[in-house]
């Protein structure tokens, strides 16, 4: 393939330069003070990007290891957690609970909407005897494009004057949205590197407050590698439960100093724009009737992850390897229930408007190319839309 090739999966995402460079080095020596400082700093800049006091933890792991980690420590095997349903992932999250020994409630969905606060209350009224150990809510569910309200689900929880602990997956949404960890009274977070933090796959990254800590240390322990406790200490080795993953966290200290300079609002704004710009382009794109959101209102859209579903015997798969074997532009499959029947434009971490303008042409001539019935002004919509949405500091800046 010549030129760039365009990675818009909703992860792993495209890396920095600056963050690729700061990997290319040779490991340290676990005693050399350079490392400490580096892990010490990279576990207070994570805390603020959590927006937290409480605890951070880090994990050679993927986005599972974090479910598990969190799992792990504040649940025994046979305890009980709810999932309220909302796509893929909160379904892969309660079968992951299944195989660790612990019972699932789920509370149905239709993966086209958010999780209803109100059935989270419901459900937990009922549940007198505290059986419910926590509640796990993915914030953005990557395989649906839908965006979870955090805030309201605790909100939930505390009206139903239940003791079950928070869990939020921000795997798909830390870095890139709001997320007040302390704020909205969230116990436990889960984050990967490989999504809005701009790093490659590799970490998980925890936050858990003390609430969440006490219960850890009450519980018999159960497993080693991910437990809290030991890992609670100054020392690095321990914090690691072993030798620290090196690489990953030169990256990481790159990438938080770039998330640091550019400030969170305004990463947030960014991330806003690009995902205006992309459903901009899937409204236009959609008058054809062959394809539409999946997620059902506007609110509801993550700023991350789009997922378009795709009509009658329009094959979604087709138009994913097209647009990577021809154009070089990978965009995500449908997962689960969607497998086949959508794919999914990842707009999250390190990308700019050409970056995503780029994306969205090679998918409009991916449709061309194949045939596949859509209205043609997609991207002069998202175009548009950029324009309007910027004009403000453009003119600031004449
Ligand atoms: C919301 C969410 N949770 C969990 C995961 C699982 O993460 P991993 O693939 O790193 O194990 C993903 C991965 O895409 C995700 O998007």
């Amino acid at each position: 393939m010549i030129g760039h090739e365009f990675l818009h999966a909703p992860g792993p995402t495209h890396v920095p330069d600056r963050v690729l460079r700061a990997m290319h080095r040779q490991p340290l020596d676990l005693v050399d003070a350079r490392l400490h400082a580096i892990a010490q700093t990279c576990f207070s800049d994570l805390a603020a990007v959590f927006r937290t006091s409480g605890h951070v933890f880090v994990y050679a792991a993927n986005g599972h290891g974090g479910w598990e980690a969190a799992l792990g420590n504040i649940c025994v095997p046979g305890d009980t957690v709810l999932v309220p349903e909302v796509g893929h992932f909160s379904s892969a999250w309660a079968d992951h609970a299944r195989a660790l020994g612990l019972v699932t409630e789920s509370i149905p969905g239709d993966w086209r909407h958010a999780i209803d606060p109100q059935a989270v209350e419901d459900h937990l009224r009922r549940d007198g005897a505290g059986r419910i150990k926590a509640v796990l809510a993915v914030q953005v569910d990557t395989g649906t494009g839908i965006v979870n309200d955090i805030a309201a689900i605790r909100a939930a929880m505390d009206a139903a004057g239940h003791p079950a602990l928070l869990v939020a997956d921000t795997i798909a949404s830390l870095g890139a949205m709001p997320f007040e960890m302390d704020g909205w009274g969230v116990d436990v977070a889960i984050a990967a590197s490989q999504k809005a933090l701009m790093c490659p796959p590799g970490l998980a990254i925890l936050a858990a407050n003390a609430r969440a800590v006490e219960v850890s240390a009450r519980l018999p322990r159960h497993q080693r590698y991910w437990d809290w406790q030991p890992r609670l200490g100054e020392a690095s080795y321990m914090k690691f439960c072993g030798t620290m993953p090196e690489g990953l966290f030169f990256g990481l200290r790159e990438a938080l100093d770039m998330i640091g300079e550019q400030g969170l609002p305004e990463i947030w704004r960014r991330h806003a724009r690009l995902a205006g710009a992309v459903g901009r382009a899937v409204e236009c794109w959609g008058e054809a009737g062959a394809l539409s959101f999946n997620a059902l209102r506007p609110a509801e859209r993550a700023v991350t992850v789009t997922a378009i579903r795709t009509a009658g015997s329009v094959d979604a798969d087709r138009i994913r390897s097209h647009a990577r074997q021809q154009l070089g532009v990978s965009v995500a499959g449908g997962l689960g229930a969607l497998a086949g029947h959508a794919f999914r434009i990842g707009h999250l971490g390190d990308l700019n408007e050409p970056m995503i303008l780029g994306c969205l042409a090679a998918l409009e001539l991916c449709f061309l190319e194949l045939g596949v019935p859509h209205g043609r002004h997609g991207v002069r919509a998202a175009i548009d839309y950029l324009a309007a949405s910027r004009a403000e500091p453009m003119a600031a800046a004449a």
